[in-house]
């Protein structure tokens, strides 16, 4: 008869143990019993960048990496990028359900209602040099956010987490085009909540002297497309950071400048800007050997390849290759378009690329696209902050109303000297 157990038995003293085994899951807790010694800590498992260990219990976003499967609340993603907007796909991630037509009304509502800042904000945002990086803008005014809003430190109240909600998603993309616009020295854009919520941010980016910004419907809707894929993406590194930080119970502003931070870094949400410029350094089509002859000989990587989850094709990189046709009829074509199709190819076709399961990711094409709608490159990390705001305050809700958890607080294994004396230091060598 099976059983849903796992046997071990420790060969320093033969002594068999019997774990359960939950969700295909062993706890990590259950291995602490095994002692040779009454004084011994009692064993851990050592798993550096949490390649094979569950930090926590999720009903919100479920990926395949084998199959290139992504569904938000049970939803495929193709689904949602093709039938949903990115407000309504934001209220499915944070309250589970698709909204109804009175819910929808209220959540957009709410939300476009709490875009507008502080007029203090547009003075710090002054502070920053002409070229500060929009990130770091991002990552500053995120956090300070958080001194206008006291009362969100009282995590533990369902009301004061629904305001902040509204509020981180309202007010990201306001902080992130007033970013953009201190870089080019232009007068900040106030929101306009006669439009949807691309809509308005591409108003508070390029409004100039008009006196009502028309988007152009198809990089509206693009925009929109691209948020809704990069909402989520489970326990990716940055919201590990932002359920880390928040296990602290710091205010969730504070937590989200500290996940902003880590999307900030080349591996994870940096690497749609490394892949612009690596496709400006290719050049031209017929670089691509000697590029790829580079990679394989460990001298850097193909950026926009790869993934820890995904050892198939990226679903969104699939629908991403798609919008970009679309907006390039209206943008015009992107040169780099055809060293990217190119790349890839040969990458597909190339043992080194198919043995290490290596496929495209969400930011190999997604560049592309923002170049084309005029972004500049250090922009292009922001625009995957403002949507995958949603995914964060999701995934700290759900971390804060679980009762499993708590402060996140992993444990070493300590290599290091012990029990040595101060020595003076006029006696050092
Ligand atoms: N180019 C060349 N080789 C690669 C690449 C790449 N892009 N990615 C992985 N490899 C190689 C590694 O060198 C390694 O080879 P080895 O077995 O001979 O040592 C093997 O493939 C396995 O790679 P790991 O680094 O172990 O995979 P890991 O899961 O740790 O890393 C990561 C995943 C960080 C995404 C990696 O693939 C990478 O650096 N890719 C480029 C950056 C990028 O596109 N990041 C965006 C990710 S998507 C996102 O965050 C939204």
């Amino acid at each position: 008869m099976s059983k849903n157990s796992l046997t071990v038995t420790d060969n320093r003293n033969g002594k068999s143990y019997e774990i359960p085994i939950e969700n295909e899951t062993i706890r990590a807790i259950d291995l602490r019993q095994m002692k040779v010694a009454d004084e011994d800590f009692g064993l851990m498992t050592y798993d550096p960048a949490f390649i094979n260990t569950a930090s926590c219990k999720s009903k919100i976003t479920f990926i395949d990496g084998d199959q290139g499967i992504l569904e938000y609340r049970g939803i495929p993603i193709e689904q949602l990028a093709e039938k949903s907007t990115y407000l309504e796909t934001a209220h499915l991630l944070i309250t589970g359900e698709l909204p109804n037509v009175n819910q929808l009304k209220d959540w957009t509502n709410h939300v476009t209602h709490h875009t507008y800042v502080h007029e203090n904000v547009k003075k710090f945002m002054d502070g920053f040099h002409h070229d500060a990086h929009p990130m770091g803008m991002l990552v500053s005014a995120m956090a300070a956010l958080s001194t206008f809003y006291p009362h969100a430190k009282n995590i533990h109240d369902p009301e004061e987490r629904r305001m902040t909600i509204y509020r981180i998603i309202g007010k990201i993309s306001t902080l992130a085009a007033f970013a953009y616009r201190h870089s080019l020295g232009m007068p900040y854009v106030y929101p306009d909540n006669d439009l949807s919520y691309s809509g308005n941010f591409l108003n508070m980016l390029f409004r100039m002297a008009e006196p009502k910004y028309q988007p152009n419907p198809v990089l509206e809707h693009a925009l929109d497309v691209l948020f809704i894929l990069h909402a989520d993406h489970e326990q990716n590194c940055s919201t590990s950071a932002m359920r880390s930080i928040g296990s602290s119970h710091v205010d969730p502003y504070s937590a989200m400048a500290g996940a902003i931070s880590a999307l900030y870094g080349p591996l994870h949400g940096g690497a749609n800007e490394a892949v612009l410029k690596m496709l400006q350094e290719i050049g031209s089509k017929d670089k691509i050997p000697d590029f790829i002859k580079k990679v394989k000989a460990g001298e850097g990587k193909l950026m926009g390849f790869g993934h820890r989850v995904y050892k198939n094709y990226d679903p969104r990189a699939k629908i991403i290759k798609k919008t970009a046709d679309q907006v390039f009829e209206v943008t015009g074509h992107n040169p780099l378009l055809e060293i990217a199709l190119e790349l890839e190819k040969i990458a597909l076709e190339d043992e080194y690329f198919i043995k290490r399961k290596l496929y495209p990711n969400v930011d190999f094409y997604s560049g592309l696209i923002y170049q084309a709608m005029r972004f500049p490159v250090s922009m292009f990390p922001v625009l995957f902050a403002i949507p995958r705001a949603a995914g964060w305050m999701a995934q700290w809700e759900e971390m804060i109303t679980d009762a499993d958890q708590k402060i996140a607080r992993p444990r070493q294994i300590y290599l290091g000297h012990r029990q040595r004396d101060y020595v003076p230091i006029g006696k050092r060598n």
